[in-house]
């Protein structure tokens, strides 16, 4: 089980996306739950308001410290975790990637910060954040579609969240390598043939076949990525032969 909190001015945003399809269906069941919590119900502003504009000047207004920090709070103090990890949904950020879901994977509550605007006061940021998570070298206009982005790649990880256990395994990024191309009926479409190999019904050679697909793919497509896996089972070959 693991508990989901996001911190941020659109709640509606964050689970109207999140309670659809297989992360909606897993949060159902209870393998994870996901909790939008409005940083506006937090302002001490009669106004609601939850911005002001930078000292020193500039564009744009900034998110204030204290309706961040009372939200944070709030979500903290009715945790079992005592001092949960808190990540900013920032291009500021290290970048995102399977692995950092895999270990993200394993804790029993995450707190996502989503800002907006031209960003967070930083004081509060130094007083709640454990990581700054971008999901890549682009900007976006706040922090929610990322987090969602991450609760979807963390949440397919949990236990139970997906049907078949193998599908977290067999796929992009398992090993190293991305996925093979895979095919479905009828065996011929537009004179495109399915390869034969998938019709031998010979499980092994299947299993051959697929991997050559995954390591060529990868050669072609992502060179990064293939130059890391031949240098890992060059080292396993290599340790084998000890
Ligand atoms: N906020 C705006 N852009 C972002 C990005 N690329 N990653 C994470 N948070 C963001």
């Amino acid at each position: 089980m693991m508990n989901f909190h996001i911190l941020t001015l659109f709640p509606e945003m964050v689970l109207e996306g999140l309670n659809t399809s297989i992360i909606g269906r897993a949060a159902e069941r209870g393998y994870i739950s996901i909790e939008a919590v409005n940083i506006r119900d937090y302002t001490l502003d009669k106004h609601g308001k939850v911005d002001d504009y930078t000292y020193g000047g500039g564009a744009g207004m900034l998110m204030q410290a204290q309706p961040v920090y009372d939200a944070y709070m709030a979500v903290q103090s009715r945790i079992k975790t005592n001092s949960a990890r808190v990540i900013y949904v920032t291009p500021q950020g290290r970048t995102f990637h399977q692995e950092l879901a895999k270990e993200l994977a394993r804790e029993e509550d995450l707190i996502f910060l989503c800002g907006h605007y031209e960003g967070i006061d930083e004081r509060v940021l130094e007083e709640i954040v454990t990581d700054e998570i971008s999901i890549g070298d682009y900007v976006l206009t706040g922090g929610e579609l990322p987090a969602m982005v991450m609760v979807d790649a963390i949440a397919r990880l949990v236990p139970g969240v997906l049907h078949n256990t193998d599908s977290a395994v067999t796929e992009s990024f398992y090993d190293g390598l991305l996925e093979y191309p895979q095919y479905s009926r009828p065996e011929i479409w537009h004179d495109k043939r399915v390869p034969q190999v998938l019709l031998s019904g010979d499980h092994a050679k299947v299993d051959a076949w697929r991997l050559e697909q995954s390591v060529l793919r990868t050669k072609e497509r992502r060179p990064d990525l293939y130059e890391a896996y031949a240098e890992k089972r060059c080292g396993e070959i290599r340790n084998k032969k000890k």
